[in-house]
């Protein structure tokens, strides 16, 4: 692929050889020194229209490990605020010898919008509601390691939550449905969009029956920011019947391992002794985000002409 715009643009192949780049380049960020030269000729702008702490410094911090030159731009501080568009803002960026061009932005398909009018690789680092599919990538790779793994086939994932305003959920949705994992998503009908049957997803409303079910909860962040209209439940209606604590986790007769894409709204989604608790991979995500940020950018800066 030219791009990496969203999980639905790949195949089965593809997430194998992201996946054992992101193995090598983990244990080289092991390593006393954690740097590797491969892309001391290639400039990464890093463009972010909306907020992010992990996605942002990871993916800076992956480059950076490949000793690519790095430049950052963050919207709220710069001449967009002024009227500038998207396009005109880009090009003048690329203007400035620019090869690949990571950005998040709040509107749904503005990564495909880019790639078809810059001349640079284009990474999604999250487009609105749409798709994040870094974080799905590092999501599968967590997986596999948590659960001792080279295959996620006949694994059974949830997600749980706020699933109709997640791109983290449809990226996960489409990756682990390309490596045979069983998806289920949880949560308020309400939070669960109409059309997630339809990917053959299956819907559970009740929590318990979910974990009970599953190997694997992802657990997604509510999204208040997003909600045009006030959506029921409200925060404590949802915390009674989603929220996951460690009564509930204790109760399941069996253990299963808590994901977390952050930031966490702790008290909601999940209590703070099952997020920071032994069943909890959640900075193990964190620090898997790096590796696979690197297979990201080295493997799409293979196909650029030097
Ligand atoms: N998981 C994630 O995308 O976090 P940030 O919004 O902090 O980047």
């Amino acid at each position: 692929v030219e791009h990496l715009l969203g999980i639905k643009y790949l195949n089965p192949n593809d997430l194998e050889l992201i996946f054992e780049t992101a193995s090598h380049f983990k244990e080289v960020i092991n390593r006393p020194i954690k740097k590797v030269p491969s892309l001391r000729d290639i400039t990464i702008a890093n463009l972010f229209f909306e907020n992010s702490t992990r996605t942002k410094l990871s993916f800076e911090l992956a480059e950076k490990r490949l000793s690519a030159d790095v430049i950052n731009f963050s919207a709220g501080q710069s001449s967009v605020k002024k009227g500038e568009t998207l396009i005109d803002t880009v090009n003048n960026i690329l203007s400035m010898k620019v090869d690949i061009v990571v950005m998040r932005h709040s509107n749904v398909g503005a990564g495909v919008f880019l790639s078809k009018h810059v001349d640079a690789k284009i990474v999604n680092a999250g487009d609105g509601t749409h798709e994040h599919p870094t974080q799905a990538l590092l999501d599968s790779f967590s997986m596999r390691e948590a659960l001792n793994t080279n295959s996620l086939k006949g694994k059974k994932i949830v997600i749980v939550g706020d699933v109709l305003h997640s791109r983290v959920a449809l990226s996960n949705i489409f990756a682990l449905q390309l490596q045979g994992a069983e998806v289920k998503v949880c949560g308020p009908t309400t939070l669960i969009p109409r059309y997630i049957s339809s990917l053959g997803v299956g819907v559970e409303t009740n929590l318990k029956k979910a974990l009970e079910w599953c190997d694997v909860a992802n657990v997604l962040r509510v999204q208040h920011e997003r909600m045009a209209i006030k959506y029921f439940p409200s925060t404590r209606e949802y915390t009674q019947l989603f929220g996951i604590n460690k009564e509930i986790l204790d109760n399941l007769g069996k253990k299963i391992v808590i994901m977390h894409p952050g930031p966490i709204n702790r008290g909601v989604e999940l209590t703070s002794d099952v997020a920071d608790s032994d069943q909890s991979i959640i900075l193990n995500q964190v620090e898997n985000g790096v590796a696979v940020r690197m297979a990201v950018i080295y493997l799409l800066a293979q196909q650029i002409k030097r």
